[in-house]
């Protein structure tokens, strides 16, 4: 007997649907990425998964720097909960994987060969006993300096590229009624500005020994009391309206020419181009005063939670794969003003800004002075960084504390585990 019309359509309607349910999956991604340049880069993200075919969730916990998204995530994988992807960096990565909640995913970096395509510095740090449990995004450089060139000219000012020059610069700023550095006073951006100094006055080996070693001796060195003086000269050129600002809305200062300038890393980038600024015309970007040599990096990564759904994991896997496909590195980066973690990726529609960035990594890996950024995660365990970012923090609010009284602060700081 033949199949009647209608029951023969619900038949292959019904196996339409299992091959949908077999293949779709939720996938719930933690991260912070909620200003203007950042939102479109997730943007891009969720894009990628739902080509897949997947349906995202998305978990966005704002706060520059992540501090708030971490104790989030924390409360959620305490009670089994955890997304299925979380943005987590660094050495904390290996602080996961220790509690054993993360999923291995080597065979999705074995199918794409993620050892070759990736430098050995960002696989290391994504891998836990030898196995991959993180996906790199992208790579960030930290020591820049943002400005605004018609609020320089206005002030008959020159870009600075020592800090001798930055506080003549500074002053002429100041006198022409611009506000000379666009500050956030929140601990993280105190730490940016601070470890950015800190490799400017005492370079790329003080910054090794101080702040990635913590070595005892460096941190209560002459140089180190030098940068802790440089650092608090800083903030004479900051606005009242400093303390707590978000480092996005002090990125519009530069854009608004209020402010003249910002030391922060290259996602501030991403904000003057979401605001429809030209590089090089609108804003310019140069390495910190006295880091040209240098550079701090700071990778975002995804680490992968263990999953107990067939079509979550595998919706998993695909966003695993799709973030290092060389088309989703370009995109993402455009938006997030970071250049590609995967090797290789061509740099043809990327600003200067982007391709100065990719050269100096290569350039500063050979030479040693590619290091990791404290205030971003790359370089301490998040219970030591937290630490220095409140020492660092109380000195930069204080308006008693000495720069030797400073460093003895600093130092207990650093021996928090
Ligand atoms: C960093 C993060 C960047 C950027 C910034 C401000 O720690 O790595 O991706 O978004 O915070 O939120």
């Amino acid at each position: 007997m033949k199949p009647h019309p209608i029951r023969r359509t619900l038949a292959a309607t019904a196996v339409l649907m299992l091959a949908g349910t077999a293949s779709a999956g939720e996938i719930e991604v933690l991260h912070w990425w909620t200003s203007g340049g950042e939102a479109k880069a997730a943007q891009a993200l969720k894009a990628t998964l739902q080509a897949k075919g997947h349906v995202w969730k998305d978990f966005a916990v704002a706060g520059g720097g992540g501090d708030a998204a971490m104790t989030v995530l924390k409360s959620r994988v305490v009670s089994g909960n955890a997304p299925a992807a979380a943005q987590i960096k660094g050495p904390s990565l290996q602080e996961w994987a220790a509690e054993g909640v993360l999923a291995n995913i080597d065979d999705v970096a074995k199918a794409d060969k993620w050892d070759d395509a990736l430098p050995k510095v960002v696989s290391d740090v994504m891998k836990h006993k030898g196995h991959y449990i993180a996906v790199p995004v992208n790579v960030h450089r930290v020591n820049w300096l943002w400005l605004n060139p018609a609020a320089f000219q206005k002030a008959g000012a020159k870009p600075p590229t020592t800090w001798d020059e930055f506080f003549v610069a500074a002053e002429a700023l100041k006198k022409a009624g611009i506000v000379p550095i666009a500050h956030g006073g929140q601990n993280w951006q105190d730490l940016t500005t601070f470890e950015t100094v800190a490799l400017g006055v005492g370079g790329g080996e003080f910054y090794r020994k101080a702040l990635v070693q913590l070595d005892p001796a460096a941190l209560k060195s002459p140089t180190m009391e030098k940068v802790l003086a440089t650092y608090k000269r800083i903030k004479d050129y900051t606005d009242k309206g400093a303390p707590g600002r978000d480092w996005n809305l002090a990125t519009a200062m530069v854009i608004k020419g209020e402010a003249a300038m910002q030391i922060m890393g290259d996602w501030a980038k991403g904000e003057f181009i979401a605001a429809g600024k030209v590089p090089g015309k609108d804003f310019a970007c140069m390495a910190a005063p006295g880091t040209a040599k240098a550079f701090t990096f700071n990778v975002d990564s995804f680490a992968m939670f263990k999953l107990k759904n067939e079509a979550n994991t595998k919706a998993q896997k695909d966003l695993a794969a799709a973030i290092l496909s060389p088309e989703f590195q370009e995109t993402f980066s455009l938006n997030k003003g970071s250049i590609p973690v995967r090797l290789n990726v061509k740099m043809d529609r990327f600003d200067d800004c982007a391709k100065l960035s990719s050269r100096d990594f290569v350039d500063t890996a050979k030479a040693g002075t590619l290091l990791p950024s404290l205030a971003h995660g790359m370089a301490a365990a998040p219970a030591t960084e937290g630490a220095l970012k409140d020492a660092v923090s109380q000195f930069w609010n204080s308006d008693k504390m000495s720069p030797k009284e400073a460093m003895e602060k600093i130092a207990a700081a650093a021996r928090t585990k």
